[in-house]
């Protein structure tokens, strides 16, 4: 039985300034010993500042997004290799805010997880369906679909899954455990190796410290995306606590 190790992690989003790195003191304060891995992944302005900060603790640091290409032409991109430089082991690629908001297609995604497995680097890899394909019953299919169009050739694990329903990021209304539980054993079950089990699935819309406990009970929830909650360091530790 393939034991995985859980991960909670912090998507910061568009938010910070270089006064917020004081975020790291304040976590560690109210943080109680864990078993679980930890990432926080601010965004790219704070990058350094971060790896600097992060490089002695037990805290990962990853970032929002990053180019498929290696360095060169292509201005107000980084790659994969910058951020492996400035101390980043895990990258989110095709968040539904990436998707919508840039365009951005499941081959653009797949080759972003591809550049940054070069790298070495951990690839968070995004998906999840709108409120209108869940409505018509279509929420596992659309998942499955941009699961098998997002995933680069790697064993299982070297990359993570993140279920985020569109429709609960950002709205306070996370999904149930048991829609979780539904979508992450549909997801681990469409994995198309064989160390499915080894295969580490977070679950991200609206993780709060009062649901996260029975998210994270769920079988094949092995951690949380979060969002909000992450900005507030007490808040953070909290769920980490929880896990
Ligand atoms: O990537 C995590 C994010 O999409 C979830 O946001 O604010 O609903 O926790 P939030």
């Amino acid at each position: 039985m393939t034991i995985r190790r859980p991960l909670i992690a912090g998507n910061w989003k568009m938010n910070g300034r270089l006064a917020d790195t004081a975020w790291v003191e304040r976590f560690q304060d109210a943080l109680v010993a864990s078993e679980v891995d930890i990432l926080v992944c601010p965004p790219a302005t704070l990058l350094h500042a971060f790896g600097e900060l992060l490089a002695s603790r037990a805290i990962a640091l990853g970032a929002q997004d990053c180019s498929p290409e290696p360095d060169g032409a292509y201005t107000g991109d980084i790659s994969a290799g910058m951020l492996k430089d400035i101390g980043c082991s895990y990258v989110i690629v095709g968040h539904s805010e990436r998707r919508s908001g840039h365009g951005e297609s499941d081959a653009l995604i797949r080759s972003k997880a591809e550049a940054a497995l070069r790298e070495g680097l951990t690839p968070i890899i995004c998906i999840g369906e709108n409120l209108d394909e869940r409505e018509v019953g279509r929420a596992i299919e659309t998942v499955l679909a941009q699961l098998a169009g997002s995933l680069p050739e790697a064993s299982a694990e070297k990359i993570v899954i993140a279920y985020e329903p569109v429709w609960a990021i950002g709205t306070g209304r996370s999904a149930g455990p048991d829609e979780a539980q539904e979508m992450h054993a549909a997801i681990r079950a469409a994995w198309p190796g064989a160390d499915a089990q080894a295969l580490r699935i977070l679950y991200g819309g609206s993780v709060k410290p009062d649901n996260a406990g029975e998210l994270l009970a769920c079988p094949d929830v092995d951690g949380a995306l979060v969002g909000g909650a992450s900005l507030d360091p007490r808040v953070f530790a909290r769920l980490v606590n929880l896990s």
